[in-house]
């Protein structure tokens, strides 16, 4: 059997992050998680530090290494999201503190160091939130940009709009500049924007099912999402929330579940309107260089088999 990818998870849990990483721990053949970085975002550093290190331990998985990143935008001041997520970020379950350890050192030199210690071409960078840590690790060490072999980021939207202002999605709003530096370096990503996650609701029949598995990880999560999915629900009238980072790591387990193409994507880091706005050349009516697989289209039902299923292996 082939080895497992190598992945580093960079995040900032937040229901939706705590879902994609139960999903890289529930498949332990195809994945490698080499280290969890986290990121200021849904909340503040030290809450998402703290919710990185409760998912590992809800898991079982307390082996994993985590280190805190960046504590704010590379150019603003941090926005957050108490009003999706809750206070803690993880709000839903009642959890108990974390007693693993961070580890020490910067999440920004663990990025770089991990990138120039494994073979090229072998780490594949997952971002479930605002791009700072990648940024600051691509400014500070542009040698390691050609060495990852795919950076797989859930953030922006194009004919969905956005969801923090009518122009930007929330990861890419909160640092457009650490988006900007990622979009203009040559790496290769892949982009897992609105226009997916929003087609990934959390209806009743998607969670009773969770709700079966009966272990603790699936019952906690189970709880975490009808906290989170209260605010979509009320805002978009749906039925459920859209459940948005596990797109990254599906993709890795199951890409034939995604459909997209190559486009150019620019950030907007000017306009105060549009501020954070991925602009996306689907129609390829530019000549600009295709730096991006842009997602679209999920198979819904397939992505959630797959999620359910990982789950129970945990
Ligand atoms: C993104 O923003 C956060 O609130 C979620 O965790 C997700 O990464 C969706 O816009
Ligand atoms: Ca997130």
């Amino acid at each position: 059997m082939a080895s497992a990818r190598k992945i580093i998870i960079d995040t900032d849990p937040g229901q939706d992050d705590a879902a994609a990483i139960m999903l890289a721990f529930g498949s332990p053949d195809e994945l490698e998680v080499l280290g969890i970085t986290t990121v200021a975002g849904n909340v503040p550093l030290s809450l998402t530090s703290r919710n990185a290190r409760i998912v590992c331990e809800l898991c079982s998985r307390t082996e994993t290494k985590v280190f805190a990143g960046a504590d704010a935008p590379i150019a603003r001041k941090l926005v957050t999201a108490e009003h999706v997520h809750g206070k803690t970020g993880l709000d839903g379950p009642e959890l108990s503190e974390p007693t693993m350890a961070l580890q020490p050192g910067h999440a920004v030199d663990f990025i770089i160091e991990t990138l120039r210690r494994e073979p090229e071409g072998t780490v594949t960078l997952c971002t479930l939130g605002p791009l700072t840590n990648i940024g600051l690790a691509f400014q500070k060490a542009p040698d390691i940009v050609p060495r990852i072999r795919e950076l797989v980021m859930m953030g922006g939207g194009f004919f969905e709009g956005g969801n923090i202002t009518p122009a930007a999605e929330f990861n890419i709003y909160v640092d457009p500049e650490a988006a900007d530096i990622v979009f203009r370096s040559g790496v290769r990503v892949v982009m897992m924007p609105l226009d997916v996650t929003h087609q990934l609701l959390t209806r009743k029949d998607r969670v009773k099912r969770m709700a079966e598995i009966g272990t603790a990880p699936a019952k906690a999560m189970v709880e975490m999402l009808e906290f989170f999915e209260r605010f979509d629900i009320e805002k978009y009238g749906s039925d459920g929330g859209p459940l948005h980072d596990p797109t990254v790591v599906a993709y890795l387990l199951k890409p034939e579940l995604f459909k997209g193409r190559d486009c150019n994507v620019e950030i907007e880091v000017q306009s105060e309107l549009t501020v954070g706005m991925t602009v996306v050349d689907w129609w390829h009516v530019t000549e600009r260089k295709r730096n991006a697989k842009v997602m679209r289209h999920v198979d819904a039902d397939g992505f959630f088999d797959l999620l359910i299923e990982r789950f129970a292996r945990i």
